[in-house]
């Protein structure tokens, strides 16, 4: 987490029952306006002369989804609900956001925040390999993974690993900048989009000296036309996440990306952009071709109830389909996405459970921003999205030695996600 803000505290039971929606909610004027999901639909120039307002493809409504996002985070940012220097570069008007949105951006990127956090902090502890806590919240098959973590923890104890971190469909996020203008960095952090939003991130960063600061390589190169940023520690790639395999893997490669490495991958509101073939391919590779890896999805869940049907009617208004939410719907789906897959752990909680995790403090702070009266809108909102999280870890060889690093790598990603189950 930023500054002396406190990561939230995930309990083990969620403990809230949230209202159904009032009678009649339905036909109400739509409650919510999500910060992903107010496109911008592109200019572009017509090849003989004249700008016209083109009718945007489905790809474009997509890429489209980050400018609303950015923005939002910038009014949560402007209101001291976040603490991010990097964000304002990215946004050309600002806008002051509703309450609920700015609540919304900030409850999402603490989420991601603190899990991130630890990723990059965990190392193998002695005390803290699975066998040492409870396990029972997550959907789990860890459990024949306890006996090999345990004495080689012991071993490793404390020690510090070289790590990878990959964001799918990074848009204009902020995190390498953040976290690493703190102190907090990894071997190497990858980000992915498409070219065109690349493109104008590359701009932005290649054009400022706080971000290039950060970055700290004199070596530090653009490529591909502009859309792309090579550096020791990060990298910025263009491409189409629905050619993972095929693609984007390759080049990662061509980049330095280390299938050895313990690896977090984010997807904040991009995987349910994605037809599930396609998604499912991406998890499918994670979890077969990485020694070790952490997999973070933030999206939206519950599309059936009255709720989520008018969200999707909203969103359908605007041309935005969400592929993903029909075959991800609940938590109970999204762990099995990846436990059907053979993932080793996975758990699905709702904001509304991240919420209730707060810390008392943190909590006091964020109410004393702004005049907040939409608790019912609010709750209602917050169990429509969610975070999940799964790892793995495989055996690169048979043999004592590839057993030996997995355990290792079990018990740092064990670490990595134990927080959540703490302060019940
Ligand atoms: C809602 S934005 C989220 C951006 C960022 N993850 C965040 O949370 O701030 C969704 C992003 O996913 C990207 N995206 C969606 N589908 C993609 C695909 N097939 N290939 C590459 N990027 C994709 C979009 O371009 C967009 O930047």
């Amino acid at each position: 987490m930023s500054g002396n803000r406190s990561p939230p505290h995930w309990p083990e039971h969620p403990s809230r029952r949230v209202p159904g929606p009032p009678h009649g909610y339905a036909h109400a004027q739509p409650p919510l306006e999500d910060p992903d999901l107010e496109p911008r639909l592109p200019r572009l120039q017509r090849p003989f002369g004249g700008i016209s307002e083109r009718v945007p493809g489905r790809d474009d409504i997509i890429k489209g989804t980050d400018d609303d996002a950015i923005v939002s985070k910038l009014s949560a940012v402007d209101l001291g609900y976040l603490d991010d220097p990097f964000v304002k570069y990215f946004v050309k008007r600002s806008s002051r956001r509703p309450p609920l949105i700015n609540r919304g951006s900030y409850l999402r990127t603490a989420s991601l925040d603190a899990l991130t956090e630890h990723f990059i902090r965990s190392t193998t502890e002695e005390s803290s390999t699975p066998e040492d806590s409870s396990t029972s919240s997550a959907s789990s098959t860890a459990t024949s993974t306890t006996t090999v973590a345990q004495p080689l923890a012991a071993a490793m104890a404390g020690q510090v690993v070289k790590k990878q971190i990959v964001s799918l469909g990074c848009g204009s996020d902020t995190r390498y900048f953040k976290f690493k203008s703190k102190g907090l960095s990894v071997a190497k952090y990858f980000e992915i989009d498409f070219q065109e939003s690349t493109g104008k991130k590359a701009a932005v960063v290649k054009k400022n000296k706080l971000f290039t600061d950060v970055i700290g390589d004199p070596d530090l190169k653009l490529g591909r036309g502009g859309t792309e940023l090579y550096s020791k520690d990060y990298c910025l790639l263009s491409g189409d996440l629905r050619e993972f395999t095929s693609s984007i893997v390759p080049r990662l490669k061509a980049q330095g990306f280390d299938t050895s490495l313990p690896t977090l991958f984010l997807s904040e509101c991009v995987l349910i952009y994605i037809q599930p073939d396609d998604s499912d391919a991406i998890v499918d590779w994670v979890g077969k071709n990485m020694d070790a890896s952490l997999f973070v999805v933030y999206e939206q869940i519950n599309p059936t109830d009255a709720f989520g049907a008018m969200m999707l009617r909203n969103l359908k208004a605007r041309q935005i389909e969400l592929p993903g939410i029909h075959e991800y719907p609940s938590l109970k789906s999204q762990e099995e996405r990846f436990l059907s897959r053979g993932w080793l752990a996975a758990r699905a909680v709702s904001m509304n459970t991240l919420l209730d995790t707060l810390q008392a403090d943190e909590m006091k702070r964020i109410s004393s921003l702004e005049i907040f009266d939409e608790l019912e809108e609010w709750h209602l909102l917050a169990e429509h999205y969610c975070v999940a999280w799964a790892y793995n870890a495989r055996a690169q060889s048979a043999g004592q030695d590839a057993d030996d690093r997995r355990a290792q790598h079990i018990s740092l990603l064990f670490n990595t996600v134990r927080f959540t189950d703490r302060h019940q």
